[in-house]
């Protein structure tokens, strides 16, 4: 019987707890207390997450902030995008992006994802680009890792025969530890996001960075944050937390994919769903959440229904972001169809990363109970 139904859980939820807290962690933050450091405004850890962002990024350039919403804005305002102007997004991604931009006054266009995916379409964006375009914002978004080089063709085209040059932005706050062509993610762009929340990879509770090799974009970026001080800061305990994950982001990346791959292969005979199916060769991808797209025929279930049933299970899932497809005309521009958005909105389930720590008896478990609900008629 379904756990739903009044059944025993397939899975006990207890060991998927996040964030972790390793003993190089706790030393840190021990550190930072007894030597004073957890209370300057400015000091050693923030210091010292800065380079390790740029060593980790391949980076010239970081500057930290309060969290990836505003990292994304910071971006936005480093690469000078003015009032007016358009932003191209993904008509499915993170919320705070389209605020991003409007808080800017720019206005948001948006563009289709990828078939049965989750990422900005490169052939989309070509139609969608226009002489007021200012920047791009292109998000990783559960696992699956954009075509960067196909993108960044498609605009170097575009420059050649505009004034105002548009600057790319990368939204990596899903995929630290990710790369493409052993390149890391975060690294492709004129700018790019990383987001520190409760719930990510790299994770201090809340916070982020930017990224950048472009000192003028760095520039822009302190000069909107500086306000006699800095208005959107992350303090010294943050950083204390998050210096000793770089030591042990490889591996968690590692077996993350590795487990993710194995998972995804498990589900892959289950007609009623759709797997995540990588767009580029060479991505080596982060997990932040595995996707699956429930398919039209998945007997009797909602898509709410199906997440509670899954729950109930003892699985950490949830439905993917809403999308812009139902923002006013008002508010933004859509180009073509958006189709694949509107999929991507209505039909995303997420299994939450923590789960793919976990040993490979408990990862049988989840295949199993997914498995057992989906396959479950009403
Ligand atoms: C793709 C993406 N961008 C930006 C953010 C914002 O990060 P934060 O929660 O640190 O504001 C998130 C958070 O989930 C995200 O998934």
């Amino acid at each position: 019987m379904l756990a739903i139904d009044g059944g025993p859980p397939s899975v006990d939820s207890a060991p998927f707890q996040w964030p972790f807290a390793n003993e190089a962690i706790r030393n840190a933050v021990s550190e930072a207390m007894s030597d004073g450091s957890w209370g300057q405004y400015d000091g050693r850890w923030t210091r010292d997450l800065i380079e390790l962002l740029k060593q980790n990024f391949q980076s010239k350039e970081a500057m930290l902030c309060s969290s990836g919403t505003i990292a994304v804005e910071l971006a936005l305002r480093g690469a000078g995008v003015q009032a007016d102007s358009e932003v191209i997004l993904a008509g499915y991604d993170f919320p705070g992006n389209f605020r991003a931009i409007e808080a800017i006054g720019a206005r948001p266009v948006l563009v289709d994802v990828v078939p049965n995916g989750w990422v900005l379409s490169a052939e989309q964006l070509a139609v969608a680009l226009t002489p007021q375009t200012s920047a791009v914002i292109v998000s990783h978004l559960h696992g699956q890792i954009a075509d960067l080089e196909q993108i960044q063709a498609v605009i170097r085209d575009h420059n050649l025969s505009v004034e105002q040059q548009v600057i790319l932005v990368e939204d990596a706050c899903q995929v630290p530890g990710g790369k493409l062509h052993g390149k890391p993610l975060g690294s492709w762009c004129d700018v790019s996001a990383l987001s520190f929340g409760g719930s990510k990879l790299l994770s201090a509770g809340r916070g982020g960075a930017i990224l950048t090799d472009r000192s003028d974009i760095l520039q822009r970026a302190k000069i909107f944050a500086q306000r006699g001080n800095d208005a959107f800061p992350m303090c010294q305990l943050q950083a204390a937390t998050l210096c000793p994950q770089f030591d042990t982001l490889p591996e968690m990346t590692e077996v993350r994919h590795q487990n993710a791959t194995q998972l995804i292969e498990s589900i892959s005979s289950l007609d009623e769903l759709v797997g995540l199916r990588q767009i580029v060769d060479g991505a080596t991808p982060a997990y932040y959440k595995v996707p699956w797209l429930l398919k039209d025929r998945t007997p009797g279930w909602s898509r709410s229904e199906l997440v509670s049933a899954l729950k109930a299970e003892g699985l950490p899932i949830g439905e993917g972001f809403r999308g812009f497809l139902r923002r006013s005309p008002r508010r933004c521009r859509k180009t073509g169809t958006l189709v694949n958005c509107q999929i991507a909105s209505q039909q995303t389930i997420v299994l939450h990363h923590p789960v793919l720590l976990e040993p490979e008896d408990t990862l049988k478990l989840v295949a199993n109970a997914i498995h057992k609900v989906v396959t479950n008629s009403r």
